[in-house]
């Protein structure tokens, strides 16, 4: 039976719960029992992650896991991963092992401005609100001067402020632009708050602006909101070796290897099918990293993404050449991530994966997660070009079939043995389960 619910928020967990259950499950105990098997047995833990969000009834477990040996810029790192998908952490471990053999990974932050956004409307003359701003521009800075000290004693703040005319785009819509450099900090709150300040000011200001008529003194403030689209808040990461040195696996030669890689790179550059799951991989790298690290992965996914689309068409993120016997792999792309704020000092785990990585600020933070992404972007177009993916991918995930099978310790050791030198599908998994179980 589905219902609706009026004050649901204002109702304490445990009736939260009795109203979840009730409503939606046969078997109420059983629903209650999987709900509560996965609070925190610290109250004050439990309570901490129940204050995240609204409406906690439980937690959402995902793995944490951890790639050693990631030589980046000749620092070594272990790299805390949070994710669910089988092949990741292996995979990202063996990149940074092959990687470590060959010199490690190369970064370089390239820059890092963030975005945000007073979407406005306005009907008269555009002259007249171009002398306006003018006009207001200093006093717009000076006003969020309660919100910006702060950042500026630490050396960041507003960096600019454009007036943006979008007439072409919609009539009467213009732009206030603002960039901003938030340090070690993600940024959104301190964005957020500067514009809403700007267009209050803005909108506030326009009425004692002589220069404008009645009518132009009503501007209409939109919505004001930082960009997730960081163009400019950008990271370099790059491997690179002699084509030879790419001689690990004996089934195919370094040359023909390599010839494949850069051919599946090109596709990726040029079809977007593919430059998707290209993409894909690389955010698998990522995405793990910056949820460890408490940063937002949505904004990263949605950054990155429109990154990728730049030039008009949605295309790889990273690139391989080689020129002069050298081979160069490499991707540039933007991140905005923050090692304070957020959940970075709140979380236990956010707290322990930035100690594993020794405290980074945002810029080596920003210089890990791309290392990450492209390390995971070389292992799955390394087996795709050679094994193809399903090899390495099913042999982590046969535990997950075992797993849903409730097979036991003994099964899973003999069934593990037996996968080292048959093909693992979904299939013959359970075909060996129901073998080994008619056997005994
Ligand atoms: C799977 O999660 C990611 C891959 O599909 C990436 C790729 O195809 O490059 C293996």
């Amino acid at each position: 039976m589905c219902a609706s619910i009026s004050g649901f928020s204002k109702l304490s967990k445990s009736k939260k719960i009795d109203w979840i259950v009730e409503t939606y499950f046969s078997n109420t105990e059983d629903a209650k029992r999987i709900l509560k098997q996965y609070w925190n047995s610290n109250d004050k833990l439990q309570q901490l992650h129940d204050e995240f969000i609204e409406n906690t009834i439980t937690n959402y477990y995902l793995p944490l896991g951890v790639a050693p040996n990631f030589l980046i810029n000749g620092k070594l790192y272990t790299i805390p991963m949070a994710i669910e998908e089988s092949s990741v952490v292996a995979a990202a471990s063996k990149a940074a092992k092959f990687w470590m053999d060959r010199g490690g990974f190369k970064t370089k932050v390239i820059s890092t401005t963030k975005i945000g956004q007073v979407h406005f409307m306005f009907y008269g003359n555009p002259e007249t609100l171009k002398n306006y701003f003018k006009h207001i521009k200093s006093q717009l800075i000076y006003d969020a001067k309660p919100i910006t000290k702060n950042m500026e004693k630490r050396g960041g703040g507003i960096l600019d402020i454009e007036l943006r005319d979008k007439t072409h785009d919609i009539k009467g819509y213009y732009q206030l632009h603002a960039s901003f450099e938030t340090l070690e900090a993600m940024g959104a709150n301190f964005i957020n708050s500067c514009l809403e300040q700007f267009a209050k000011t803005f909108k506030n200001e326009a009425f004692h602006f002589d220069a404008f008529t009645e009518e132009e003194k009503q501007i209409q403030i939109v919505m004001s909101i930082l960009s997730n689209y960081v163009p400019d808040c950008l990271v370099r990461a790059e491997v690179s070796c002699k084509v030879e040195d790419l001689n690990e696996d004996k089934t195919i030669s370094a040359e023909e290897f390599v010839t494949k890689f850069i051919q599946a790179v090109n596709i990726a550059e040029v079809e977007p099918f593919r430059a998707v799951t290209h993409n894909k991989g690389i955010m698998n790298g990522i995405d793990a990293v910056v949820l460890a690290t408490g940063n937002d992965f949505r904004a990263v996914e949605a950054g990155v993404h429109a990154y990728a689309s730049r030039n008009g068409a949605y295309s790889s993120l990273s690139h391989a050449n080689i020129e002069n016997g050298i081979f160069t792999f490499w991707m540039e792309i933007p991140l905005a991530l923050g090692t304070i704020g957020g959940l970075t000092g709140l979380h236990p785990l956010v707290k322990l994966s930035l100690e594993l990585l020794h405290h980074p600020t945002a810029k080596e933070l920003m210089q890990i997660v791309a290392v990450a992404g492209l390390a995971q972007n070389f292992a799955a177009l390394r087996s795709l070009t050679t094994t193809g993916i399903q090899q390495g991918h099913m042999k982590m995930h046969l535990m997950n079939i075992l797993n849903q099978f409730e097979a036991t310790e003994t099964e899973k050791t003999t069934l593990i043995e037996h996968f080292k030198t048959n093909v693992v599908t979904h299939s013959a998994v359970v075909e060996a389960i129901h073998q080994l179980r008619m056997k005994n």
